[in-house]
């Protein structure tokens, strides 16, 4: 069984094998694990070719060594020549290891707004969700007044859980832009470092950044690659990040007032029940699959400006879509449109997106949310947590 921070992480570099900081941090872990079995474990579930540049792999082959895991130690070690040349339109660099240099320039970037210019009225559906949101983070910024008139303080924070691919990330992007406050991304791979202290440091910039410009809005995305439960085999790095975390959430005196911390994860069991307390991540909402609404709105979107069929029928995907994410809905509108330019000869010849397309997509996309409802289910039963899982628990009772 691997520790839970270091299995969060093999999660999170499975989705995201190129962000290189939860490389970082998964390294640093490892680096630190008194189990040697740990290491072969989380580096036997990564896809070492995939993936990383010639430091990583030298770096994790010589700790699989250490550990007298030699197999796997060769098949994280460097790429053979011939590959190199194999693959020399992928460039492949062979940058020193510089390890023992201090790094001379902190990278911490910060984004103040995010890239898209997302609203409300783009995401499709959710009502329920979106008049939470409104309700407990978009009201309080635009209506201080009222809130200190009911003595009501206008911060804390809420945390949105979900299956994956289901438009958290994009809820937090409307927040941006429809409350009147400073809005600051967090995400794990601009904290974690390898340098002691470093990761520390990074955490307490990000509430003092949002101290010196409230009202603001701290999201941090995928906040369970932060706010991990500690457990027994945890090192310095990440109890210290950990804690850092959560006292920079506790604040002192006001100095947190008007700062909303918004979190969003789809491991919540994942996050440690500290964070749960009053202050912090007190209140949550469950961000479900798109519903028929949804669906179809984001069916729409993503058919728009595309040469489609007259007599597509997007109700019928919209039915047959029960439990897709807008996520899976993308990978089913990109397989119909992929069998769609197979069939078109050139400009003249276009084969619009047809039923019989999708058809042939259905074949190849599935939806993928009913792992993750049924993980959430068993967790959410066994949960400690009152209140916490009750927005899942009525979702599961009414289309489980
Ligand atoms: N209700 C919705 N309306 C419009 N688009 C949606 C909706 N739900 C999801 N999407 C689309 O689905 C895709 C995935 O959404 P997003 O990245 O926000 O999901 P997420 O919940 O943050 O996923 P993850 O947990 O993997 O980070 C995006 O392209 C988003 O535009
Ligand atoms: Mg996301």
């Amino acid at each position: 069984m691997l520790p839970s921070e270091v299995k969060t992480l093999v999660d999170l570099i499975k989705k995201d094998p190129e962000n290189e900081g939860l490389f970082k941090a998964l390294f640093m872990l490892l680096e630190n694990a008194s189990d040697s079995k740990v290491i072969a474990e989380a580096l036997s579930k990564i896809e070492p070719s995939d993936v990383y540049g010639e430091e990583e792999r030298i770096k994790a082959s010589e700790l699989l060594e250490d550990a007298n895991e030699e197999e796997l130690a060769a098949k994280w070690g460097p790429v053979p020549v011939e590959e190199v040349i194999e693959q020399s339109d992928n460039v492949v660099s062979f940058k020193s290891n510089n390890a023992e240099e201090v790094p001379a320039e902190d990278k911490l970037q910060i984004q103040d707004r995010l890239g898209k210019d997302i609203t409300f009225d783009e995401i499709g559906g959710l009502e329920h969700v979106k008049s939470q949101i409104r309700r407990k983070i978009i009201k309080p910024f635009n209506n201080p007044g009222l809130f200190k008139k009911f003595k009501r303080r206008a911060g804390g924070g809420v945390l949105m859980y979900g299956p994956p691919g289901c438009g958290k990330t994009m809820i937090a992007q409307a927040v941006a832009n429809e409350c009147n406050a400073t809005f600051i991304e967090v995400k794990a791979s601009d904290i974690w470092d390898k340098w002691q202290g470093v990761s520390e440091r990074r955490v307490a910039e990000c509430f003092a950044k949002a101290r010196a410009q409230k009202p603001a809005v701290l999201f941090f995305d995928e906040v369970e690659a932060l706010a991990m439960r500690r457990g027994v085999e945890d090192t310095r790095g990440v109890t210290n990040v950990v804690s850092t975390l959560l006292n920079e959430m506790n604040g002192f005196g006001d100095e947190n007032e008007e700062i909303l911390f918004l979190g969003a994860t789809n491991v919540p069991w994942s996050i440690d029940s500290a964070f749960k307390r009053p202050g912090r991540f007190d209140r949550t909402i469950f961000v479900p699959p798109p519903d028929r609404i949804a669906r179809s709105f984001i069916l729409k979107l993503l058919l728009k400006d595309r040469p489609v069929a007259d007599d597509l029928d997007t109700k019928i995907i919209v039915e047959k879509t029960s439990g897709f994410s807008g996520a899976d809905l993308e990978a089913l509108v990109d397989a119909a449109v992929d069998y769609a330019i197979d069939d078109s000869e050139d400009m003249d010849d276009i084969k619009p997106i047809s039923n019989d397309y999708f058809k042939e997509a259905f074949q190849e996309v599935r939806s993928s949310t009913g792992e993750w409802l049924g993980l959430a289910k068993s967790y959410s039963e066994y949960s400690t947590h009152d209140g916490m899982y009750d927005d899942l628990k009525e979702f599961l009772k009414k289309h489980g």
